[in-house]
């Protein structure tokens, strides 16, 4: 496991080769052990392929056209545009895409109170120890993985596509890596670290 930790990279760029429908199930039953909060488990898994990640895929283009037009939900993050223009191509790529749902929050435009508030923190939190053990568990098979939030720039029209009850979290790239990158940059240790005696 902490090899996993230690060997995980983002990756962008797939090869063709399937990812079997067991391979699948083990990662998502990996990240179903995931703890959560209250063991609430706010989680839905939707996995896409095929004909349906052809259409998500529209979805999310026209998401990003209105988001370069007009009525930009994300204003202030105009520059990372091009990106997830890039990321879209990556999804392209990728023979599965999982869709992480919080199935206890009905959007992410709704207001909350603060006690829900905190509730939905806690849930978001528990899903994403579940899509750490997704890409973890990815990682052990020698399958690439990428965790995209570039989905909330179509985030309207791919709830739509989507039709769920729930807060659309995050997207999650699968596929054999046709890549091999180096560890990303970390920060210093002791500059994120400080002990308090
Ligand atoms: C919450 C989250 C959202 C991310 N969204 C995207 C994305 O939309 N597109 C993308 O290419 N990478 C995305 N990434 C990957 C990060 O860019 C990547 O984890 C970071 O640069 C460190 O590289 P590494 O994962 O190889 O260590 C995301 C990562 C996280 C944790």
């Amino acid at each position: 496991m902490i090899e996993a930790i230690y060997n995980r990279r983002s990756i962008r760029k797939y090869l063709d080769t399937p990812i079997s429908k067991d391979d699948i199930i083990d990662i998502i039953n990996s990240a179903m052990k995931a703890p959560s909060s209250k063991n609430r488990q706010p989680w839905k898994y939707i996995v896409i392929q095929g004909n349906a990640k052809t259409e998500m895929i529209k979805a999310f283009e026209k998401g990003m056209l209105r988001e370069e037009t007009k009525e930009a939900l994300l204003p202030m993050s105009k520059k990372h545009i091009p990106a997830a223009k890039y990321t879209i191509e990556i999804l392209k790529q990728a023979p599965v895409v999982i869709f992480v749902v919080n199935s206890l929050q009905k959007g992410m435009l709704e207001n909350l109170e603060p006690e829900e508030r905190v509730y939905n923190i806690c849930n978001i939190q528990s899903i994403s120890a579940s899509v750490q053990n997704m890409l973890l568990s990815a990682t052990e098979k020698g399958i690439g993985s990428l965790w995209v939030c570039d989905i909330f720039f179509a985030y309207k029209e791919l709830c739509d596509w989507l039709n769920e009850d729930g807060e659309l979290i995050c997207a999650v790239a699968l596929g054999y890596p046709d890549e091999d990158p180096k560890e990303r940059p970390r920060k210093k240790f002791d500059d994120v670290v400080e002990w308090r005696n």
